[in-house]
């Protein structure tokens, strides 16, 4: 039995969506197939499709993160204990990728990437509270972290709005070499981070 198995269960009429619910643990290889079938579901494939779709694609990209070969950090995303999505944090200016650095240039960064892939967990406000856990838990809990950047495409409303109400605001836009879209980058420093309250 897969360790990482969707429950049949959705957030339920109970089922609260506050920041107690949210938790985080290391992506494991197990994590896989289900990394598969996010990636490929509609809502996460409008934003998220330059790493490939098929199986090999995905494995291919996330099984050096998981093993600790990339600056990449991958985690799965838990509500209530189940996994509803995929959060990565990286270094930018110290260690990262040179190119993306020399883009941002802001000293001290590191860059955050998610989607919420169980559809039953999407645009119900829960991705604010997402992003605040992970930036205390995985981001700013590293004393070297003073401003956390983060990319959405321009036309993805949602995401830019849901990083606005978890305290971001807009930098600048940003085109990487080769990608088809540019970067809405928008940032967060500890100091805002630590006195933003919603
Ligand atoms: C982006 C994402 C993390 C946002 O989290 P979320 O919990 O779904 O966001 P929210 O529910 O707070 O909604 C944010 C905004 O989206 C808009 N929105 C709400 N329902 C929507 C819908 N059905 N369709 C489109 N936009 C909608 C609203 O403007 C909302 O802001 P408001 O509540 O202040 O009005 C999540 O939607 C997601 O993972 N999407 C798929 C992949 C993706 O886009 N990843 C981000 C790549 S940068």
């Amino acid at each position: 039995m897969p360790v990482l198995a969707e429950t049949g269960e959705g957030p339920g009429k109970a089922g609260g969506m506050g920041p107690r619910e949210v938790s985080f643990r290391r992506l494991r290889s197990s994590d896989l197939d289900l990394l598969h079938r996010w990636l490929n579901a509609p809502h996460v494939l409008r934003w998220w499709y330059d790493e490939g779709t098929s199986y090999r694609e995905i494995e291919e990209r996330y099984l050096p993160r998981i093993e600790g070969r990339e600056t990449v950090k991958p985690f799965a995303i838990l509500h209530q204990d189940n996994p509803i999505g995929y959060i990565q944090s990286y270094p930018i200016s110290d260690g990262g990728d040179e190119q993306y650095a020399a883009l941002v240039d802001v000293e001290a960064s590191a860059g955050v990437d998610l989607f919420i892939g169980d559809p039953r967990y999407v645009h119900r406000g829960l991705g604010q509270y997402i992003v605040r856990a992970f930036l205390s838990e995985h981001v700013f809990s590293n004393p070297g972290v003073e401003v956390c950047a983060i990319g959405p495409e321009p036309k993805n409303k949602a995401a830019i709005r849901a990083y606005e109400k978890a305290g971001f605001r807009f930098f600048k836009t940003v085109q990487i070499p080769g990608k088809p879209e540019t970067e809405y980058l928008m940032t967060l420093t500890r100091k805002e981070f630590e006195g933003h309250f919603d």
